[in-house]
């Protein structure tokens, strides 16, 4: 029997917190915004909100480049603003996870600025090693960032090159240091302390690095090296001591993993240990490309459903996973799993899809209410394209395009569609400029559909995307034995453009959720014999039963009782 927590059981709401609102009207969210927005998000029926990071941060990467782990970043506020939104978001019933990124920092962390200098104790927090060649100025090895280009960077003043996986602004942090483990242990603890319920843990699983960081693969154009550090010879050890820190605190802990298979995630959250409560995997946000997005393929919806399979049955009362569709990383789900033209219905039918999984679910700010991708070929003509993108990766990814002698007009379509800045354009509050996010100049583009995909108009409307996730999300409460718990069983495996499963409970009731994941009618009678006789229906896409035919993006849940 699964053991049942009160973090399996919650739905999480993740803030961008520069995207999300605005209280200060200086054209970038804050903390201010989110006090205003408090009400708002209980009102969702969510359990928690997930930060990403609030820290102080030169934001080369948007906050996952930290320069002081200890304080806000001054344009989201202060540290008593935060313990106001902790206090009143804890008053409300609402959890707060902090986003804890231990793999680097920034190089303008004080801990960096002195390993250049040398000064102790912090000469080995980073991964410093001689460059190869004659003059010394030769990478240390091939690896390539996972923002591509080399992983390495050479400091002048300390005449060595550091490893950076991500951004050459962040610096990838020695764990094998145990005055680094200290630290970061100092730093959870000054959260915890504070109130805080948990944490999110960025590209956790990349934290320990091969003895004497050997060559990788010469094939690979980005993440080079990756087999010699994802998941690398100390990880388990690692996690169990970062562990160790949350046993006097009832916090939990969700790791960041880019490659997880469910096969590897039982190494990290089995029966018999718990080095962390559950993993943000990736391997559902695949089916519409190559490992990422800029890969980009038609959706597949055969790969998706064996992907779920695979996840849902092997960890199935053994670990526990996430389920999500968006986050700041990726472009909105709806533009991509879904379709545009059937904005709500497609948004209403991937919620159906993932919501009644097994694992902690969580909903990013603007998925709620439907946001959809930015398309550049909206903006005014004559602009250069490129200004209206922001991401640090975006950029990279596009270097290493032109590099490899992609048209320019290629690499701006892929763009439009994969980019991460798809996902980080101001929250849509109403219909008045900027969508009520500022009335200044806000710092990046708000989509210009906000008139009409915004939360006041979405509140106005009884079978708005927003009202039918917060019928969901209590749905998925009200059947948690075989919507959070039960096992689940798929149907129709290889059919193009169905979704069927039933999520069984321990006493036999089950949910039955049938879904056209497609803009393609499809007969009814392929799914009429699985629906249960005596089940009752408990939501549905649209209004009424399902015609002869399904219609596009059709989709309803049924409840059958034990017999
Ligand atoms: C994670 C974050 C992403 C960030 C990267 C480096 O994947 O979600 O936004 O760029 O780690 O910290």
């Amino acid at each position: 029997m699964e053991e049942r927590k009160w973090f399996k059981e919650m739905s999480v709401y993740q803030i961008w917190p520069r995207s999300f609102c605005d209280g200060n009207d200086d054209g970038i969210g804050d903390l201010k915004g989110v006090l205003k927005k408090l009400d708002y998000i209980k009102s969702l029926g969510v359990d928690a909100i997930w930060f990403s990071p609030l820290y102080v941060s030169p934001q080369a990467d948007y906050g996952y480049d930290i320069a002081d782990y200890c304080d806000i970043n001054p344009e989201y506020g202060t540290i008593e603003e935060f313990k106001e939104v902790l206090d009143r978001a804890h008053a409300l019933g609402l959890k707060i996870i902090m986003d804890l990124v231990i793999n680097h920092t920034s190089d303008k962390h004080e801990w960096f600025k002195k390993s250049v200098k040398r000064e102790e104790p912090y000469t080995d927090f980073y991964i410093w090693r001689k460059g190869r060649g004659k003059n010394g100025k030769k990478a240390p090895n091939n690896w390539m960032s996972t923002f591509p280009g080399s992983a390495w960077e050479y400091n002048e003043e300390r005449g060595e090159f550091y490893l950076h996986l991500y951004a050459k602004e962040q610096p990838d942090l020695n764990h094998d240091n145990p005055k680094v483990r200290e630290a970061i242990k100092n730093v959870m603890r000054f959260w915890l302390d504070m109130g805080v319920d948990g944490f999110r843990e960025d590209v956790i699983t990349q934290i320990s690095k091969a003895e004497g960081l050997p060559n990788g693969s010469p094939f690979m154009p980005a993440s080079r090296g990756l087999s010699h550090y994802d998941c690398g010879p100390h990880i388990h050890e690692y996690l169990a001591e970062y562990r160790e820190v949350l046993k006097d605190y009832d916090a939990f802990q969700v790791g960041e993993a880019p490659f997880m298979t469910p096969k590897k995630a039982l190494t990290f959250v089995n029966e018999n240990k718990k080095e962390l409560d559950m993993m943000i995997s990736f391997q559902h946000m695949e089916a519409d490309c190559i490992m990422i997005e800029w890969m980009h393929l038609p959706f597949n919806l055969v790969k998706l459903k064996k992907t779920y399979n695979n996840w849902q049955t092997m960890l199935f009362h053994r670990a526990w996973n996430v389920n999500y569709l968006e986050n700041h990383d990726h472009a909105r789900i709806i533009s991509r799993y879904g379709s545009e033209k059937y904005r709500v219905e497609s948004g209403k039918c991937l919620a159906l899809m993932y919501s009644f999984l097994s694992g902690t679910h969580f909903l990013y700010q603007g998925q709620e209410i439907g946001m959809t991708s930015l398309h550049y070929d909206k903006y005014p003509k004559g602009s250069n394209p490129w200004t209206q993108f922001k991401d640090v990766s975006t950029f990279c990814v596009r270097d290493l395009m032109r590099k490899f002698g992609f048209s320019e007009k290629h690499i701006l379509k892929v763009a439009t569609t994969a980019a991460r800045d798809n996902a980080r354009t101001p929250v849509q509050w109403d219909s008045t400029p900027n969508a009520g996010f500022c009335s200044c100049e806000p710092w990046f583009t708000v989509n210009p559909n906000y008139k009409e995909v915004n939360v006041e108009a979405a509140e106005k409307d009884p079978k708005s995307l927003l009202n039918f996730y917060r019928k969901l999300l209590a749905l998925r409460k009200e059947y948690k034995d075989a919507a959070i718990y039960g096992e689940f069983r798929i149907h129709l495996k290889k059919h193009k453009h169905l979704f069927v499963y039933d999520k069984v409970a321990e006493d036999g009731s089950k949910l039955t959720v049938i879904l056209n994941v497609s803009e393609k009618p499809v007969p009814c009678k392929k799914v009429k014999k699985f629906i249960p006789a005596g089940a009752k229906e408990i939501i549905s896409v649209y209004d009424g039963s399902f015609a002869e035919l399904m219609r596009p993006y059709a989709g309803k849940v049924y409840y059958t009782p034990v017999k």
